[in-house]
């Protein structure tokens, strides 16, 4: 696998992963192991981020320490992305959330954009393009495009299950995006679901 393609081995994300997948997890639960997953899978993302140095007081002494530096985006993609940027914000709240709106075309697996607002400038340094699932890797690519088309300077993907099928899309059309995935699954069937999967990862989030 390439050094851009990072596949968790901790043994956190593989116990969550397996009850997320569970046909019997219930949405309640479902929605924290996605929040948890989209932490520690943040976690990993987020190490090589840029600090500018700050000293702070502590009730003790002068201690020198260190601030983020960097102008973070996070790119839900809707609507399964939005529980993974919830719970990553409360690990970065001054970062930037943009949601995009698409949907899969059931028939053809082609993406169908429905919601952007994004300004044609975006001042960021790193934008981290979210959603649980990478399956043909069509919706994910349409968002890596429009973020490239913006000249952000640095693009991450972070998901929770891929195909090798979307992560041969992504890698082909982007050497230049990282991806941070919990799972790297068997294959897609034929109706573009990833086995095994979770199943439609939106509709158990939301109880669909
Ligand atoms: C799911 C998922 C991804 C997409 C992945 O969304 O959340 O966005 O499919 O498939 P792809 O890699 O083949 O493009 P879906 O279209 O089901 O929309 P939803 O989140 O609104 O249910
Ligand atoms: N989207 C999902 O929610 N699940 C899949 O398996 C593939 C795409």
């Amino acid at each position: 696998m390439s050094d851009q393609v990072f596949v968790s081995t901790h043994p956190l994300v593989r116990d969550k992963v397996t009850r997320l997948r569970n046909a019997n997890t219930q949405p309640k639960e479902f929605r924290e192991l996605v929040a948890d997953l989209a932490r520690l899978m943040f976690v990993e993302a987020s190490a090589d981020l840029r600090l500018s140095p700050k000293n702070v007081s502590t009730p003790l002494a002068e201690s020198s320490g260190h601030v983020v530096a960097e102008r973070i985006g996070l790119f839900p993609i809707l609507r399964a992305g939005l529980g993974m940027a919830d719970a990553i914000l409360q690990l970065i709240p001054s970062a930037q959330v943009w949601h995009l709106g698409l949907f899969r075309d059931h028939v053809s697996l082609e993406p169908v954009e429905y919601y952007n607002k994004l300004p044609s400038e975006l001042p960021l340094d790193l934008a981290v393009v979210l959603d649980p699932m990478l399956a043909t890797g069509g919706s994910a690519s349409v968002v890596v495009e429009i973020l490239m088309k913006r000249r952000v300077p640095r693009i991450k993907f972070v998901g929770l299950i891929a195909a090798p099928e979307g992560v041969k899309k992504l890698r082909e059309e982007f050497p230049s995006v990282p991806l941070y995935l919990a799972a790297l699954d068997s294959h897609l069937n034929e109706k573009g679901y990833i086995v095994p999967g979770l199943g439609d990862a939106g509709d158990r989030q939301f109880a669909t």
